[in-house]
């Protein structure tokens, strides 16, 4: 049975997502700062774009429900570290790596979960670094601490992660083999091009 947030905890969730989203805003101006710094002193452009979303009252009363917990605000803001979603395309694996780097020397945030399935993929082929960080929020006279989930991955990652997500959700968890094989087959391929990309773009810069 799909369940729903009562009056009194919608409007609760209501104000806590409108302090996910100052505090998603914030993260992201400092984190353009962060590529127009890299950019203008190393020549180096570190994302391609950055997608952003918020979860929904709906999404997050499913993913309660999920839980087995009772839908209040308060659990949501105790069990939910995605509720703000931060998806950072960057050009190469390096600059992953490099964004990484930057995200925990910022001192007022704090890096929570770190998950490399760049290094380690998942058994489907997935690949993109996932990280957890914890970003205070000043608003009326108050300070809060907020997670988001940052997401990072190269432009060919995020074109296998999309497709395989319609892939998913076309057939509901149950793909066949053959599907699931190609993808993985892929996923492969599409991490040997990143890396034959990247060693043309090194040859390249090198070059006056
Ligand atoms: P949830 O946060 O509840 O989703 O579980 P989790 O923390 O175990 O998940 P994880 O951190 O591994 O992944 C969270 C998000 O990564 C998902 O919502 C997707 O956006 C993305 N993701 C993870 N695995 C896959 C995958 O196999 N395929 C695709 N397309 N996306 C994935
Ligand atoms: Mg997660």
């Amino acid at each position: 049975m799909f369940k729903e947030f009562n009056k009194t905890e919608l409007k609760k969730l209501k104000k806590l997502l409108n302090v996910y989203e100052i505090g998603m805003f914030a993260f992201l101006k400092k984190i353009n700062n962060i590529n127009d710094r890299t950019n203008s002193i190393y020549n180096n452009n570190l994302i391609e774009h950055i997608k952003w979303r918020l979860k929904t009252p709906a999404s997050i009363a499913q993913k309660l429900a999920k839980l087995d917990l009772e839908l209040t605000a308060d659990n949501a803001k105790m069990n939910i570290k995605d509720t703000a979603g931060i998806r950072i395309i960057c050009p190469f694996s390096k600059d992953i790596h490099s964004l990484v780097r930057a995200l925990d020397s910022v001192p007022e945030w704090n890096v929570i979960e770190k998950e490399d399935y760049i290094s380690n993929p998942k058994t489907s082929g997935y690949r993109s670094f996932h990280l957890i960080v914890e970003v205070p929020v000043y608003y009326t006279y108050q300070q809060e601490i907020i997670p988001i989930e940052v997401q990072l991955r190269t432009t060919a990652m995020d074109f296998w992660a999309s497709i395989e997500h319609k892939v998913r959700y076309k057939y509901r968890e149950h793909i066949p083999k053959h599907l699931t094989d190609e993808l993985v087959t892929c996923a492969d391929r599409i991490a040997e091009l990143d890396n034959r990309m990247f060693l043309i773009h090194d040859i390249v810069s090198l070059i006056n």
